[in-house]
């Protein structure tokens, strides 16, 4: 085992980042490789295998799995530290190999009870539900257990997957010795990010429902690739309320909420000063410029960034990378094919 803590997440390849990966995923990941990246290893890859559990277009994945990788660095994810490293699911074998193992250690049930199977697969006819779909969460696992982290930023609709992932390693290590390192219980996770609780970024039409890269207009999303005056559109046109004045509420003013909590994360303040400074204002229109004009200097910015990031060094720590995590993974995967008596016992 590695000696020195890992820190490990990922973000699909389906289609464009939004603010709500930005902010769930990406930011403490990022926040925290540049605070701590020495005394943790950093892993930040591209699931693209779980790419295409839901259809896509496969004429753009690998364009925009290279674009994610850009877009961590973009975000300031420090790809010279020697403790950072960025990869490929698909491009480490022992991603796939593990699954299958944990797979045959896995319940229907358990797997039929996930939220987001369930919310996913109520949109699909049952034959367009596929296997990798209901997968899903084995593949997240086994990307996790293979490198013993013990760290992972995630929004808050990944919270049960992360909950599986701690009980299929607990279950493989009460029936074969320690295999796994597990992954510290949620709470404690919030708790080294510096949270309360999970983040869950709303759609601005529909602030009941999460922000979601896969939501069909679009129009309550806000993808880091929108031009700063489709996003200020967006911000204007959001959901609010009829209290007409601004509140931190979620339950019972989940849009304006949802505007101060992206107001607050993208101005890097602390909530608290946020809400001080617009609670209590009658103007909406007023509120919402604010957000907008911080969203449109966020973008601004992060494009421009994006743009700047060169093709040639993010191919070679790729592959760097990869030889390292194959390298690595390939040892937790030994150890559980001999736990399973596929291999010998050294
Ligand atoms: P994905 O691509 O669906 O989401 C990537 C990350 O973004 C977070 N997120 C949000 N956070 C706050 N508000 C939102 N509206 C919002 N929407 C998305 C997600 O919680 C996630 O952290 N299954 C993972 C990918 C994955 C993974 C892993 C992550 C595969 N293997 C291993 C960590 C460790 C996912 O949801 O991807």
């Amino acid at each position: 085992m590695m000696s020195k803590p890992v820190i490990l997440t990922g973000l699909r390849a389906n289609n464009d980042l939004t603010i709500g990966n930005y902010l769930g995923a990406i930011l403490p990941m990022v926040d925290m490789a540049k605070k701590r990246a020495g005394e943790y290893r950093v892993n930040m890859f591209v699931p693209d295998l779980h790419s295409f559990t839901t259809p896509i277009d496969h004429g753009q994945l690998y364009d925009q799995v290279i674009n994610n990788i850009k877009v961590y660095i973009a975000a300031g994810l420090p790809i010279d530290h020697d403790d950072v490293y960025v990869y490929r699911q698909s491009y480490v074998p022992a991603h796939s190999e593990l699954t299958w193992i944990l797979d045959c250690f896995t319940g229907m049930g358990e797997m039929s009870r996930m939220t987001q199977f369930k919310d996913k697969s109520a949109k699909l006819s049952e034959d367009r539900i596929s296997l990798g779909l209901f997968n899903y969460p084995v593949l997240m696992a086994a990307d996790i257990l293979l490198y013993d982290a013990s760290y992972v930023p995630v929004g808050d609709d990944q919270t049960q997957h992360l909950e599986f992932t701690r009980d299929i390693g607990e279950r493989m290590n009460k029936q074969f010795g320690e295999l796994f390192t597990i992954p510290l219980p949620v709470p404690k996770q919030h708790e080294f990010f510096g949270k309360d609780q999970g983040l869950r970024i709303r759609d601005l039409v529909d602030p009941t429902k999460k922000m979601s890269k896969s939501d069909e207009t679009g129009r309550g999303v806000i993808f880091l690739s929108d031009s700063p005056e489709v996003a200020t559109k967006k911000i204007m046109g959001a959901a609010t309320d009829s209290f007409g004045e601004v509140a931190f509420d979620s339950k019972e003013r989940p849009g304006v909420t949802n505007l101060l909590t992206i107001l607050a994360l993208l101005s890097g303040k602390p909530q608290h000063e946020v809400n001080a400074e617009w609670e209590g204002k009658t103007s909406y229109g007023d509120f919402k410029k604010g957000v907008a004009e911080v969203v449109a200097s966020f973008l601004t910015d992060f494009q421009a960034r994006l743009a700047a990031v060169d093709e040639q060094p993010v191919l070679s720590k790729l592959e760097q990378s990869e030889v390292a995590m194959r390298a690595l993974s390939e040892k937790t995967l030994l150890r559980t094919q001999q736990a399973v008596g596929l291999r010998p016992k050294s």
